[in-house]
């Protein structure tokens, strides 16, 4: 079976990068990250590629004129890297129409809720299990989508519910959905990679 590529974007902490570079190394996923791509040049993501002798390119929108041009570098600097599969993993800036043509049918994303609630602008990181906390909610979730031109909103992959328990707190819950997260997103790119 040939290897397949995977690209992940990530602006942040990098641990379901983490995940995706681990599921390679034990060849669970019969793939390589051949890149980490981030906005951010101070991403703790960054040290995990690096360690693990993935390429890593940072494209910041603030280095450009304007959007179009960010999308533009951004969506080069994908291209070279090969993907079969373009990975969203934290990455928190809506994506560019050069890039989703580019690489229609290849991008997905992670979601820490039960899209379609508690998605769109602003819901990342803690604001989402903020938000979650504050229903009242009895069950939270991860979903992996497709990713298209508006925040969280493109075809559903696969969710998995996590239940909340009575005396949740947003360090409970977040140290329960990460690990959950994490297999949940390597079994589904395995799939969708007909693994
Ligand atoms: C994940 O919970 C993901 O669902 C969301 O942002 C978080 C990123 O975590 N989009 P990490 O940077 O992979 O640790």
């Amino acid at each position: 079976m040939t290897k397949k590529n995977l690209v992940v974007l990530s602006s942040g902490g990098g641990t379901n990068l983490q995940a995706l570079i681990d599921a390679c190394q034990s060849e669970y996923l019969k793939a390589s990250v051949t890149g980490l791509v981030t906005n951010k040049p101070d991403s703790p993501a960054i040290a995990r590629a690096k360690k693990a002798s993935v390429t890593t390119v940072v494209v910041s929108p603030k280095d450009f004129d304007s959007i179009s041009d960010w999308d533009k570098q951004l969506t080069k600097v994908v291209k070279e890297l090969n993907p079969d599969i373009i990975i969203l993993a934290g990455f928190v800036l809506k994506i560019g129409s050069l890039f989703l043509k580019t690489f229609e049918n290849k991008i997905i994303n992670t979601h820490p809720s039960l899209l379609p609630k508690y998605g769109g602008q602003g819901m990342f990181g803690h604001h989402v299990h903020k938000a979650v906390l504050k229903s009242k909610d009895t069950c939270t979730g991860i979903s992996i989508h497709w990713v298209n031109q508006n925040y969280d909103a493109g075809k559903l992959i696969d969710q998995i519910q996590i239940p909340i328990s009575p005396n949740e707190t947003l360090k409970s819950l977040i140290e329960k959905i990460k690990p959950i997260e994490h297999e949940f997103l390597i079994k589904t790119v395995k799939l969708i990679l007909k693994q």
